[in-house]
């Protein structure tokens, strides 16, 4: 309500162009998630001036965000969703099979199915994202993993920068982390830094011979792990973000680490935000919130060879985006500029590309078919868009399990490298992927595992401009299982397979039998005649994967490539000034889970930034 009254009134402001601010800062950031919350702060904490620019409100005292465990709340409130609604191939009666297709019914509600009623319009695939202080940090699971080492490694065979070396890009985790859950002096670790880690609860299992636990001794079994002790809990040990050699080789069992405090409550780059902006020392930080950024601004300089980013255009106000569901139609908010010496897009896969694109840098028939003027042409800009395939297995026991989460990074026979393939958690909740309200609760006796593969081997996916016009979604293209699809699909159903035979260990306890709900319906252990063959399961999958990692989309390449987006220092190739410093700018999808890449990211730019501010005589303002 109070957003729409806001909208309202910006509709009445002049959306004549007005010089706000005529102060110069020295760094302009372009959203406050993991990639630009942090660096933001980094940057005024370092005594340089930062302006801080962010689409959405601040969330951070609301108990649906501030508490993890509120977090299917969170990603499904209104207060901050932006709703795109993607493809996941060129196909689009392929992507009808999809079952949780939404359409906008026009009574203000949505259908999610494959048969709509009449007259509904198609909306398409929801992944959602959040546009408030901290970004999708905000709504997310929380789940914390690390990239293979070799994912890092990449960059320094891609652009030569040893920089990006594993061993070297360990150190930004102990600069950022505030380790909760292991006794200090690990030296994997930090203790001092804003992002708070804890590790769950594993009480459950403790107990001896129920029905979950001997499931757990069945896939601790299936992935070669084994403990001595007749406590169960004891099978969870290893570190998921420790620093054990051949840690990328080694299937293991973890206790689920979240960014969280050990009290549940969620920690994020907005509270480092915050406590920047509070800290008595008067950090040179100023915080926009709810402002739109709608292009970067150049300079005409003719001294220099390349265009130079100066700032940029905002149009202030609530709910201007249309991913965001309290728009109104025609709503505009007043224009200004902001002006610096350097500025940093961290607006995320989709928005980054998208700003870049509106200001010129992009692939040059996409931006003059619009009438984009283009400033550098730049074709890589919104492609190699990639994500981690998600997919599950969920069956309705007799009786409800008693268990909380068992998570596992382990690798299949099938697996394309030496390295693990699937990260999986499973236990007593339903996971199936985005739409408006989701997920489907199935009651007490639902039981799942949840599938996130490594390592995509496609990354066709693109974010491509619809109009010019900033305040529109881009049509935002994954193209899953493009390239060398059956493999993947293969490693799933290998993964699920395994997943399936573990929970064949509780066939003789009160909570069988299990009725699995997909991919292989039916009564589990008894398939019905070919519903359940490897090929049906990776058609299956083939329709069914969603996602919600998306990386990549401008990212960081060799000089040689003409679709690199970025240099190793995440600068805009061909234009000075400008950074992108976000999810985008990985090569290829980081692991299993993008938000603590993307924190270590942020801080490693802070270094290269601030690296590069000292050699040029950037005027301190405190
Ligand atoms: C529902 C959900 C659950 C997830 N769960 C997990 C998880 O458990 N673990 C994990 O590792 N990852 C998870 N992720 C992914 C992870 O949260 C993201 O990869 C990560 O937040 C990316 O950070 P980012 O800085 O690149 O972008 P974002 O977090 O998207 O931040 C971008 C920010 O920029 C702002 N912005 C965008 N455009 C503009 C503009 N034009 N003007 C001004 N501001 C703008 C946005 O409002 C937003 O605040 C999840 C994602 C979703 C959607
Ligand atoms: C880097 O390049 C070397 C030499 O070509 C190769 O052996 C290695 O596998 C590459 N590593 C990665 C992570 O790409
Ligand atoms: C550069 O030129 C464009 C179009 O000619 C103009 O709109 C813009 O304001 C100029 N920028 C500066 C910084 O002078
Ligand atoms: C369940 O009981 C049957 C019959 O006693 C036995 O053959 C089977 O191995 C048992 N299964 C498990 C998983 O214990």
């Amino acid at each position: 309500m109070r957003s729409h009254l806001l909208s309202s009134l910006a509709i009445l402001a002049a959306p004549a162009i007005s010089a706000a601010e005529s102060a110069t800062y020295d760094y302009i950031v372009v959203g406050s998630g993991p990639g630009g919350g942090p660096l933001a702060s980094n940057l005024a904490r370092a005594g340089y001036s930062t302006l801080l620019i962010e689409a959405g409100g601040d969330e951070s005292d609301n108990p649906t965000y501030s508490e993890l465990g509120n977090f299917l709340e969170a990603a499904n409130d209104e207060a901050t969703r932006w709703d795109f609604w993607v493809k996941h191939s060129d196909d689009a009666q392929q992507d009808l099979k999809f079952h949780h297709n939404t359409w906008d019914t026009g009574d203000g509600t949505f259908y999610i199915g494959n048969d709509p009623p009449a007259g509904a319009k198609h909306l398409g695939i929801q992944y959602p994202r959040a546009a408030v202080l901290g970004g999708c940090a905000m709504h997310n699971a929380g789940v914390c993993s690390l990239p293979e080492d070799d994912q890092w490694n990449l960059v320094v065979n891609l652009t030569g920068d040893t920089s990006w070396e594993a061993p070297k890009m360990r150190k930004y985790l102990t600069q950022i982390e505030a380790n909760e859950y292991l006794p200090a002096g690990n030296a994997a670790h930090g203790y001092k830094g804003w992002l708070k880690t804890s590790v769950g609860d594993l009480g459950w299992a403790k107990a001896p011979n129920t029905a979950a636990v001997k499931i757990l001794d069945k896939f601790a079994q299936s992935i070669g792990v084994s403990s001595a002790s007749s406590d169960r809990s004891t099978l969870f040990s290893p570190d998921i973000l420790g620093d054990e050699p051949n840690k990328d080789q080694t299937s293991s069992l973890f206790n689920m680490v979240s960014h969280a405090d050990s009290k549940g409550r969620r920690s994020t780059p907005g509270d480092f935000v915050k406590s920047t902006l509070a800290d008595p020392a008067k950090f040179p930080l100023t915080l926009k919130l709810r402002t739109l950024v709608t292009k970067i601004l150049f300079s005409n300089s003719t001294t220099e060879s390349k265009p130079r980013a100066i700032g940029v255009e905002v149009m202030a106000g609530a709910s201007l985006y249309k991913a965001d569901p309290k728009h109104i139609p025609g709503t505009k908010g007043p224009v200004s500029q902001y002006f610096a010496k350097e500025v940093i897009i961290s607006g995320g896969a989709f928005n980054s590309p998208q700003i870049l694109k509106l200001s010129g840098i992009g692939p040059r028939a996409e931006l003059e078919k619009l009438g984009i003027k283009v400033v550098k042409d730049l074709p890589g800009v919104g492609e190699n868009l990639g994500d981690n395939y998600e997919a599950s297995i969920l069956a309705i026991s007799k009786e409800p399990l008693n268990a909380g989460l068992t998570t596992s990074i382990f690798r299949t026979v099938n697996a394309a490298t030496k390295n693990r393939n699937i990260f999986t958690w499973c236990g007593p909740f339903s996971f199936e992927g985005f739409w408006p309200g989701f997920p489907t609760n199935y009651g007490p006796n639902q039981w799942e595992c949840a599938m996130v593969h490594i390592g995509p081997k496609s990354q066709a996916g693109s974010v491509k401009l619809v109009t010019a016009d900033p305040q529109d979604t881009p049509d935002i293209n994954f193209r899953f299982f493009q390239k060398q699809g059956a493999a993947d699909l293969a490693e799933l159903v290998a993964a699920t397979n395994l997943l399936r035979q573990t929970w064949l260990a509780a066939a003789n306890t009160t909570t069988a039998p299990f009725t699995e709900l997909h991919p292989c319906p039916g009564e589990l252990g008894k398939p019905t005649a070919g519903s359940c063959s490897d090929a049906a399961q990776a058609e299956y999958f083939k329709l069914q994967a969603y996602s919600h990692h998306a990386t990549s989309s401008c990212s960081i390449g060799a000089d040689a490539d003409p679709l690199a987006v970025l240099d190793s220092k995440f600068r805009v190739r061909g234009v000075a000034g400008l950074r992108v410093v976000d999810a985008s700018a990985f090569p290829v999808v980081p692991g299993a889970f993008p938000v603590v890449p993307t924190m270590i990211l942020s801080q490693k730019a802070t270094e290269d930034i601030l690296a590069e501010a000292g050699k040029k005589p950037v005027k301190l303002r405190v």
